[in-house]
């Protein structure tokens, strides 16, 4: 549905700060510093950063395309550019993806807002390790208490989304993201002049190509999608917003640089830590969860107030910056009701905010009284996370990727890429090269390995 007076970004700045608020979220700040050091470093960094370059750059382009213009939601973009055809089942996976997404993110959103009081409320003075891990596993599988935090996640959500594209989702990351830099910086900063530090960073910096093979390179790309927000719309929902004059290539260059920048200084702040005080960066969920709040006591055990200080800006800091990743997946199902069901926006709103607390419960859950009900083997929270994450987003990517390269007619392309012809074109040639090419087999390989066809 076109619509005259749609809503507008009303800043270049706002638009690159909403974009990388999507983009910025808990793949930078857990699973990024999980994931390189799993896969042994630096090396999984140098082919992290190839494959933003080469994969990530060249599809959000594509999604910033499709929506800018079509003008519309993801569902409805699809049906726009490509009428009458199957086309239209990217958008409304998408649109799924999205809603299922919001269902479980929320649930871990919601954790940083108890780690936030219990930080401030200085719970992590004087505990063991494992203290550490029986209060997070008692928090987790309560019945309650997660709820409280995933209901008033959602509705901090839902309050931004209803003020609109301008004044909500606009606004609010105009402040949040400045501030999320700050305190990233702090932070780094806090945690690089830790004594033993140096390990940590050369972690980070000495690659160790031994460690390389198939699927640290393909894990790479994986992350590279998810932490991107790309494969599901997001960014093309985002882009409907964007003015004719937004320079579409420039701004994915901006925001895979914000992106990759902050799950670097992630890294710097997390493998410092960790290295000082001796503990193995690879825990998942559990790193920031369980061994970080132990990481801050013991790195500053002799300075009691930069402890407390820091344990309560790193949870902040996350909660901060999964709030703007639940607004932009939020908004992605929102404008879809919105525009396609012709409900008003507060309304459409509602319902996915209802939907998604819904959704949320069970997840949660699904961690504790529920965990015997399970579906494939898997409890709900991590069935979704693997449908969407391992299943939506790699095939959500190929198709966009298909759908630009090969099915859209590339005089729209070249328009949009060129702002009417107004911008010169570099990259053009290589972009449709890598559309039509690398990128479909480069993430159907990845699709194939995840759901464990290929053994690599
Ligand atoms: N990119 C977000 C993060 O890093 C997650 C996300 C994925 C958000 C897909 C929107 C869409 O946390």
């Amino acid at each position: 549905m076109t619509n005259n007076n749609r809503a507008n970004f009303g800043s270049k700045i706002g638009v690159i700060l909403a974009s990388a608020g999507s983009a910025v979220g808990l793949g930078n700040i857990w699973r990024f510093p999980y994931e390189t050091g799993n896969h042994g470093g630096a090396a999984f960094i140098l082919i992290y950063l190839a494959c933003v370059l080469v994969l990530g750059i060249p599809i959000m382009v594509s999604e910033f395309l499709i929506g800018r213009r079509s003008q519309a939601n993801t569902a409805g973009a699809y049906q726009k550019l490509a009428p009458r055809t199957h086309w239209r089942w990217v958008g409304r996976m998408g649109v799924l993806a999205g809603f299922l997404i919001l269902g479980y993110y929320s649930v871990v959103a919601g954790w940083t807002l108890e780690f936030i009081i219990e930080a401030a409320s200085g719970s992590f003075v004087g505990k063991t390790a494992a203290d550490y891990i029986s209060s997070f596993t008692t928090f987790s599988t309560n019945p309650w208490r997660p709820l409280v935090w995933l209901v008033l996640f959602l509705l901090s959500t839902h309050f931004i989304i209803a003020r609109g594209v301008e004044k909500g989702i606009e606004k609010s990351a105009k402040i949040m993201m400045p501030m999320l830099f700050i305190l990233l910086l702090i932070l780094a900063v806090c945690s690089l002049s830790l004594p033993g530090a140096g390990t940590g960073v050369e972690f980070l910096l000495k690659p160790e190509w031994e460690k390389v093979n198939a699927s640290v390179f393909l894990g790479a790309m994986g992350q590279a999608f998810f932490s991107l927000s790309l494969g599901m719309g997001c960014l093309c929902t985002y882009a409907s917003y964007f003015k004719p004059d937004t320079n579409l290539t420039k701004t994915a260059f901006s925001v895979s640089l914000i992106d990759t920048f902050v799950a670097i200084l992630a890294g710097l702040i997390i493998f410092p830590a960790a290295f000082s005080v001796g503990i193995q960066p690879d825990a998942g969920p559990s790193l920031i969860f369980i061994t970080l709040p132990n990481v801050f006591q013991q790195a500053f055990s002799g300075v009691p107030l930069l402890a407390y200080v820091s344990s309560v800006l790193f949870y902040v800091l996350l909660a901060v910056a999964a709030l703007t990743s639940t607004i932009s997946l939020h908004e992605v199902v929102t404008a879809y009701l919105h525009e396609e069901f012709q409900l008003s926006r507060k309304r459409a709103a509602s319902l996915v905010t209802g939907g998604c607390i819904f959704l949320g419960i069970l997840c949660s859950l699904s961690l504790g009284v529920g965990k015997e009900y399970t579906l494939f083997g898997l409890t709900l929270f991590d069935l979704f996370d693997f449908v969407t994450a391992k299943i939506m987003l790699p095939l959500g990517g190929l198709f966009i990727a298909l759908f630009t390269g090969w099915y859209l007619d590339k005089k729209i392309v070249r328009e949009e890429v060129s702002n009417k012809g107004t911008l010169k074109m570099p990259f053009y040639k290589l972009l449709i090269f890598i559309l039509k090419f690398i990128a479909p087999i480069a993430i159907a390989l990845i699709f194939i390995k995840e759901l464990g066809f290929l053994k690599l």
